[in-house]
């Protein structure tokens, strides 16, 4: 490609996952003239990509299976090939996973970039002539200066006559929401380009302009661009922390949340969304982020403001033993033995994404105490569910015979539960971790004669009928709500 050139014909993802793989799909739906691949090295998320039947994509998403279905062989490509596709390609993208790093320097705070760097040295040995990089993974401020170095290096001259190498680095975060992907993709609230180059900041605006209005495709610097999603995601964060936190208040003093949220968020100033008091956040990002952002903070000698962002995370994980205590409590102080329905074990509704999901801990702190849990999730797989609690599931205890020998002997334990009165039956509650819209829709007139008085339901999304579910002689608590 000419370096003047803003027309780009070729792309290469790599990086098929949750923002990859969408992202991707949007973008060839709407420039069919671009032909677009993802690759990855893992053959099976591949295979998914590829399936002819649209229900076993890798990624579930409303309303990405008709856009998959609409460009997929014609110019969207999922493939294994990755140094081929580097090769052909104007612009890669880079989509690849950025987890907290769990060891070394920066454990458990700093992001894993190794992902990153291996992209950007591949991207650098097979990539011909001028080719844009972009950065759409979430990273640590100043990371293009990373990717800049390991490209720059292989713009020296090439053995062997070979034609000349130069690259542009622009950073692209991707907002989309879980659960929301194509909307937010297909109607963004804005698009940010951040980088130096003019020529390539026009070809990536030239791409989206195809369907998202000029004026929200925003141009910063790169490190504005780069900072821009780290801090969009911690404010985020932090409203749900703060919502949390009235919640617990609400619920000793007698005031409802959700009367709470509903007054200050019709002030223009603070908003009406996010304001849903829950279990705590959950999803691959946000703690992810902050706690990157603390690293930062430390990093740049900033103590007091890493301290500020730290708090949100804090708050977040005492809410998730704060609801796990709490059925403990009301439970007569112990759960040992007892079976409890768990709905929902995805991070959010709509998404069979269970990545930091509040779920995780809270069952993992009622299994520590004893319990027998019923996990049942309209999305989540088993298999994933026993990677989560780094427990095997156990076979569904017998009604007829009565409690397991683990359970009896006070071990918890937890089964896959496919419907809803499979899993209440016998049980002394029903615990809800995701807003699910079946769960809003429960009969608790029938749910109620199934379980073992007295029962309660622990709604920790706040989506039940109060009246419906005392109307059924079933004790209630309800996040934030000091009435009931
Ligand atoms: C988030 C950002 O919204 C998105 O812009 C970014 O690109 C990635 O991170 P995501 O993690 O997919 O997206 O989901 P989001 O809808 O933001 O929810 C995150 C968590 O917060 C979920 O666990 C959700 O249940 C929780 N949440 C959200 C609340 O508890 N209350 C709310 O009011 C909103
Ligand atoms: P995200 O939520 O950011 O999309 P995921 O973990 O869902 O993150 O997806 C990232 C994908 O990137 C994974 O499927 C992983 O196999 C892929 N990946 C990581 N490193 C490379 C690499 N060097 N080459 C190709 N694919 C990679």
């Amino acid at each position: 490609m000419n370096k003047s050139l803003t027309e780009i014909k070729t792309i290469c993802c790599i990086g098929a996952g949750y923002v990859g793989g969408p992202t991707m799909a949007v973008i060839a739906d709407r420039c069919p003239k671009i032909q677009v691949t993802v690759v990855d090295l893992n053959e099976s998320r591949i295979a998914a990509w590829n399936d002819q039947n649209l229900n076993n994509l890798p990624v579930y998403e409303p309303g990405l299976d008709q856009v998959v279905n609409r460009a997929r062989g014609r110019n969207l490509h999922f493939s294994t090939e990755v140094d081929e596709s580097i090769a052909a390609a104007d612009m890669v993208f880079i989509s690849v996973n950025t987890p907290t790093k769990t060891k070394g320097l920066g454990s458990g705070q700093a992001s894993d970039l190794r992902w990153v760097e291996a992209c950007a040295r591949q991207v650098a040995l097979c990539a011909q002539g001028h080719t844009i990089v972009v950065e759409k993974s979430t990273l640590p401020v100043r990371t293009a200066e990373t990717v800049k170095a390991i490209l720059q290096a292989a713009q020296q001259p090439q053995a062997d006559n070979q034609p000349p190498k130069s690259f542009v680095v622009l950073s692209n975060p991707e907002f989309l929401a879980e659960g929301t992907a194509i909307k937010d993709l297909e109607s963004p609230d804005r698009v940010l380009i951040g980088g130096e180059d003019a020529n390539a900041i026009d070809a990536l605006a030239n791409i989206y302009s195809a369907w998202v209005p000029k004026e929200k495709i925003l141009r910063t610097n790169l490190w504005s661009s780069e900072l821009s999603k780290l801090s969009a995601n911690a404010f985020l964060a932090q409203r749900i922390s703060s919502i949390n936190s009235v919640a617990a208040l609400c619920e000793v003093t007698g005031a409802d949340v959700n009367e709470v949220a509903k007054a200050i968020g019709t002030d223009s100033r603070i908003g009406p969304k996010f304001l849903n008091a829950g279990p705590g956040f959950g999803g691959s990002c946000f703690q992810k982020d902050i706690l990157n952002l603390v690293y930062l903070c430390r990093y740049f000698g900033l103590p007091e403001v890493a301290d500020y962002w730290q708090n949100v995370v804090t708050l977040n994980t005492w809410q998730q033993h704060r609801i796990a205590r709490l059925v403990v409590k009301s439970l007569f102080g112990t759960v040992t033995g007892k079976r409890l329905a768990l709905f929902g074990f995805a991070f959010k509704a709509d998404t069979n994404d269970t990545r930091e999901a509040p779920a995780i801990q809270i069952a993992k702190d009622l299994i520590e105490e004893g319990a027998q849990l019923a996990i049942h999730d309209p999305k989540v797989e088993a298999e994933q569910i026993t990677n989560d609690l780094q427990l095997d599931a156990s076979p569904p205890p017998d009604q007829a015979s009565g409690p397991s020998k683990a359970a009896l002997g006070g071990e918890g334990t937890w089964w896959p539960s496919t419907n809803i009165s499979d899993a209440v039956r016998g049980a002394d509650a029903v615990l809800i971790l995701t807003e699910w819209q079946q769960f809003r829709e429960i009969d608790w007139d029938k749910i109620a004669p199934l379980m073992r008085q007295p029962a309660w339901v622990f709604d920790a999304r706040s989506v039940v009928d109060p009246s419906a579910v005392l109307g059924a002689g079933l004790k209630l608590w309800r996040v934030g709500d000091g009435a009931t």
